[in-house]
């Protein structure tokens, strides 16, 4: 079966740098590039972040900064669980290659319009980069296969009551997105909070003992004290990776279709993901909503991601 070719559209962040790890070497992915975005810490640091994932990991995969603030409300970051530099823990050599010239928006746009509509577009951070191009150009709408993206919740939130972080980052860019026409599925909190990386994770995959489980574990050890302190939590959700895991195998996941609206308007509840999981107003579902995830699949998808670096 051919791969499934992807665009990683993500703020690194912890998690994804484990979803840069798990697309790269992945037998499953044709990982064609990645595109980064203001999120977990500001732009010149995501992008960074992602350029010394690569460089550690041997991908020779090219890294395009896009947009440095959401389209509309301030920025937002998340320094107290990602750190200062958005990735740290982890010590990484002097970079030895740079951040493509081409925006992000541009790459995507031109990636886009030259497929044959067989591109699944893998957001793990503010979707602003995708409603950007969406904007610029809309005929790369019809030419998206899927957008599997990390977001939202149909339960609570994160960094409000109702609110997810990547959607509540730039709720205006997930309207876009999530009105634009396209298969979506919806990896949210309600299956990425049941696959916590809690110390035996990390010691099962410390074991692998190469380049890729050496960074896990220096990346998860960080995640996982913030995580602690912030939500009181052994183990951080691994949020990001599961986006990768279900290309990788599909069936890791239950999803359910449903009417998804973002609630953009108010204040209170601005940034949720309104998923109408039992068709109450009868509207044309939108996406396919992550219900359930079969965890000891998802490790083991973890495991033999991190062992295809050895
Ligand atoms: O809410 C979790 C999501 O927000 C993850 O993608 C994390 O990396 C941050 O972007
Ligand atoms: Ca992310």
């Amino acid at each position: 079966m051919e791969p499934t070719k992807i665009i990683l559209d993500c703020d690194p962040g912890h998690d994804d740098a484990i979803a840069i790890l798990l697309a790269g070497k992945a037998p499953e992915i044709n990982l064609l590039g990645i595109t980064v975005v203001a999120g977990n810490q500001t732009l010149d640091r995501t992008a960074i972040n992602a350029l010394q994932v690569c460089q550690y990991l041997g991908l020779n995969v090219p890294v395009y900064a896009g947009c440095d603030r959401p389209m509309i409300r301030e920025k937002l970051t998340a320094g107290d669980i990602h750190g200062a530099t958005g990735l740290d823990g982890p010590k990484f050599a002097p970079l030895d290659r740079s951040i493509e010239t081409k925006h992000a928006v541009q790459y995507l746009i031109e990636t886009l319009m030259a497929s044959d509509g067989d591109i699944t577009l893998v957001p793990t951070g503010p979707l602003t980069n995708i409603a950007m191009a969406m904007r610029l150009e809309p005929k790369i709408v019809p030419k998206i296969h899927r957008i599997v993206l990390m977001g939202g919740s149909f339960s609570y939130g994160n960094v409000s009551p109702a609110a997810e972080f990547n959607i509540l980052a730039d709720a205006d860019a997930a309207h876009v997105v999530f009105t634009c026409g396209r298969p979506i599925t919806m990896v949210g909190l309600d299956v990425t909070r049941k696959v916590l990386c809690v110390p035996d994770v990390v010691d099962r995959m410390a074991k692998i003992d190469n380049r890729a489980g050496n960074l896990f574990v220096d990346l998860m050890r960080f995640f996982n004290k913030t995580q602690h302190q912030v939500f009181g939590w052994e183990g951080g959700p691994l949020h990001d990776p599961v986006t990768i895991a279900s290309i990788v195998a599909p069936e890791v996941l239950t999803t359910k279709p449903m009417h998804v609206e973002i609630d953009h308007r108010s204040i209170q509840s601005y940034g949720r993901t309104n998923a109408d999981v039992f068709g109450y107003l009868h509207k044309t579902p939108n996406v396919d909503v992550a219900t359930d995830i079969d965890v000891d699949r998802f490790w083991d998808i973890v495991e033999a991601g991190i062992r295809n670096y050895s």
